[in-house]
């Protein structure tokens, strides 16, 4: 047991947030105080693991700067709540759980980033900000991951591979060796990615294809 641990709220209230939580108390450094959730986002359940859902932070905010984490895992949303987080006394943290393989550098990996069980990071990978790297993913050396990524359960990424901004992953996706995917990439299940792509796609099969040119974000 960790000493004196530090106080954390968790932003979201969903089943991603409820992920998220195991997270923190796997590394055992923070001590989960509440889950919170703005008043029009508040679900009918009170509690997440036991923890209080919460739609009111002034109780927690006014004195000390509280770390805090984004559980949400819409990339969109997650964005939107990271844009507004400085008007909030809250410092954001990163999560790693201690069932993965981190074999670059931590300072690699950006801030908010969540990393859950699992899943191995190859080295001098980087890693943005507010990525989600979901349970049992391979993410291969040298590859570049930037900011607000979800990559879900089961992903393979060969090394040297670049998912570009907001991009999604859905399970099982398998991305080649040195592939690059634009900004606001959809990839759906199982799809093996084995060429470049551009941004504002969904992809799908494999080879993987353009099934819809989608809004930018
Ligand atoms: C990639 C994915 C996320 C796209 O979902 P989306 O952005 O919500 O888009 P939609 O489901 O509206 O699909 C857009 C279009 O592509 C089509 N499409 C989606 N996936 C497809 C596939 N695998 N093959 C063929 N067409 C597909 C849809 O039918 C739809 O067609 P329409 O516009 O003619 O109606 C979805 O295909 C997928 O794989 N979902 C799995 C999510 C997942 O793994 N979640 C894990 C959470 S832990």
């Amino acid at each position: 047991m960790v000493a004196n641990k530090r106080p954390i709220i968790i932003w979201g209230s969903g089943g991603h947030a409820k992920s998220v939580a195991r997270i923190i108390e796997a590394e055992g450094k923070y001590d989960i105080k509440a889950l919170y959730t703005p008043k029009e986002f508040t679900p009918s359940y009170k509690t997440v693991l036991g923890y209080p859902i919460i739609d009111d932070l002034s109780k927690f905010t006014s004195e000390e700067v509280l770390p805090s984490i984004i559980a949400i895992g819409e990339n969109n949303i997650r964005e939107k709540v990271a844009q507004e987080l400085p008007d909030y006394n809250l410092k954001e943290i990163k999560a790693v759980h201690p069932q993965s393989i981190i074999l670059n550098d931590l300072d690699r990996i950006g801030t908010g980033t969540i990393i859950h069980a699992q899943s191995i990071i190859g080295p001098d990978v980087i890693i943005g900000k507010h990525v989600i790297i979901s349970a049992q993913c391979s993410i291969g050396h040298d590859s570049i991951i930037e900011d607000f990524v979800h990559i879900t359960p089961g992903v393979r990424l060969g090394g040297g591979t670049l998912i570009g901004r907001g991009s999604f992953l859905a399970m099982g996706v398998v991305i080649f060796p040195r592939v690059r995917l634009g900004k606001n990439v959809r990839v759906s299940a199982n799809a093996v990615v084995n060429k470049d792509f551009g941004d504002n796609v969904i992809l799908a099969g494999n080879p993987a294809k353009i099934i819809k040119k989608i809004a930018s974000i």
